[in-house]
């Protein structure tokens, strides 16, 4: 199918943006330096901090914060255990993972996310979520496929 254009202008710090693509959830996450701060301190929770499964996401977001860009966040809403759609915890995600504000929550069997979608240890998910192919076609507007 046709990649799927999303534009990002209106976009505000913390604002997810939940878009379609393949008949898939993907979300849109505009993250802000203080995010981005907490999850570098939060690593060590992590499965898998350095996204080494090959799968999960293209390569060129085989980086720290698994994007093109550090402050935006592309991924495939959907749990990597059984694919329920894991609910976003702007500010309340302490509640789930002390010392986190910001992070995903998985209702159907407890999952918990990083804002870049990386799953904590003791979790039943086994795996990162997936970052779906993306680019820029201007600094406003995304196109996913
Ligand atoms: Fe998300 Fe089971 S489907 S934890």
């Amino acid at each position: 199918g046709a990649p799927v254009e999303v534009d990002i202008s209106k976009l505000e710090p913390g604002q997810l943006l939940r878009v379609e693509w393949r008949g898939k959830p993907v979300w849109v996450v505009r993250r802000t330096d203080a995010v981005l701060e907490e999850m570098k301190a939060n690593q060590d929770k992590l499965k898998d901090p350095g996204s080494s499964e090959v799968d999960q996401q293209p390569d060129y977001a085989k980086n720290e914060y698994r994007s093109l860009k550090p402050e935006l966040l592309v991924a495939v809403g959907l749990c990597t255990h059984l694919g329920c759609s894991p609910t976003y915890l702007p500010g309340n995600f302490s509640e789930q993972v002390e010392g986190m504000n910001y992070g995903f929550f998985c209702p159907c069997h407890g999952s918990k996310f990083d804002m870049a979608g990386r799953v904590f240890k003791d979790v039943p998910a086994p795996l990162n979520l997936v970052i779906p192919p993306y680019h820029f076609k201007d600094d406003t507007t995304i196109l996913v496929g």
